[in-house]
């Protein structure tokens, strides 16, 4: 029930709950601002149990900022591989280079910390108020997911601007003494009971402050538009064997989706002569009779690729293009693969 006291009440029945109840996570056992921003960054793009390997070995080989901001783009990449969403990644090296060569350490200051090119406001109140305690909202799909659900909000979240009226209501509820507490006990609500699709309700520490829940509406809330879907491209992947074992591998162009990254010889088509005329032409040299290897939809945010790949033999090398070159599959291991490429390497048993 809301009493008139209810917003006291709820900051305690979170803060309390998470305290006790808070999985026990790695970015929970530090109190570097620079690995906390880390660790929100990655947990934006993806699940908490694929983000704490590469927050264990990102954050030993780049331990400080300095390390951080002066890596080479390969090593970045390549310490990102996997995680997909490589932008995020050049985003981060970029404003941790400003905020060292500014400030020297992870400026203990929304208005400074906010302004660094590439800091939005989801990990602006988060690194703020878990690394110094500063209240600071942090709200992301998850957070408005729960909120709308407690405080009965219908504006549709997928809106841009609908985000900003959950942080003035974040910024009326928030626990004043443990911010930390509270915007990752709200993360921490909507990731194991407030979640998506059959919340627990029975199991909430709030529960009892929850409009939707009193309304039986639980999953009605988040109201959220359908975004557009996104457009479908044909990638045919030709891999390609010489007679010693080598394979061809194309680095992508340096600007656009997955810049810079490798992957076996591809065409935009669907259609498998054409993209044998193709990459024959590029690369010029001869391809045998090509096998089918694999075939997979790989979704990004803005588009999806229908892949389907095959393997062939080359009798010789030809002339790779620029930016390409005979690899062993030992070597890959060198190179920054999408996943995408990956799922064909492991097709092809490499
Ligand atoms: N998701 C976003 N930030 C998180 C955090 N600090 N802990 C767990 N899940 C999160």
């Amino acid at each position: 029930m809301k009493t008139s006291d209810w917003k006291q009440e709820f900051r305690e029945a979170l803060t309390g709950w998470y305290r006790e109840e808070k999985r026990d996570l790695p970015w929970r056992h530090t109190r570097n601002p620079y690995h906390i921003w880390i660790s929100e960054v990655m947990l934006q793009q993806t699940r908490v149990d694929t983000v704490i390997p590469y927050y264990a070995r990102f954050t030993e080989r780049f331990s400080d900022m300095k390390e951080l901001a002066y890596a080479p783009e390969e090593e970045l990449m390549k310490m990102w591989e996997g995680l997909g969403y490589y932008s995020r990644a050049r985003n981060l090296q970029s404003s941790v280079r400003e905020a060292y060569e500014t400030y020297g350490e992870v400026p203990a200051d929304p208005e400074k910390f906010g302004k660094l090119k590439g800091v939005g406001p989801y990990t602006e109140g988060a690194v703020m108020s878990i690394a110094y305690g500063i209240p600071a909202p942090a709200v992301d799909g998850n957070v408005m997911r729960v909120l709308s659900r407690i405080l009965l909000i219908e504006e549709d979240i997928a809106k841009p601007k609908t985000r900003r009226l959950f942080e003035e209501a974040v910024m009326e509820l928030i626990d004043r003494e443990d911010p930390s507490s509270f915007n990752q006990g709200m993360m921490e609500l909507g990731a194991v009971i407030c979640t998506p699709r059959r919340p627990k309700c029975l199991l909430c520490p709030v529960r009892d402050f929850c409009g939707a829940y009193h309304e039986g509406r639980e999953e009605e809330l988040p109201v959220k538009s359908k975004k557009k879907k996104q457009q479908s491209f044909p990638q045919t992947v030709i891999a390609l064997r010489d007679p010693e074992g080598r394979w061809l591998m194309e680095q992508r162009p340096e600007e656009g989706l997955l810049a810079g990254m490798w992957q076996f010889p591809t065409a935009e088509t669907a259609d498998p002569e054409e993209a044998v005329r193709i990459i024959s032409g590029r690369h010029r040299l001869t391809v045998g009779p090509i096998e089918e290897a694999v075939r997979f939809r790989h979704v990004f945010t803005h588009r999806i690729w229908e892949v389907t790949a095959y393997a062939a033999s080359v009798p010789d090398r030809g002339t790779p293009a620029d930016r390409s070159g005979w690899f062993r599959p030992e070597e890959f291991d060198m190179l920054t693969l999408p996943n995408p490429t990956k799922k064909v390497r492991a097709a092809l048993g490499l």
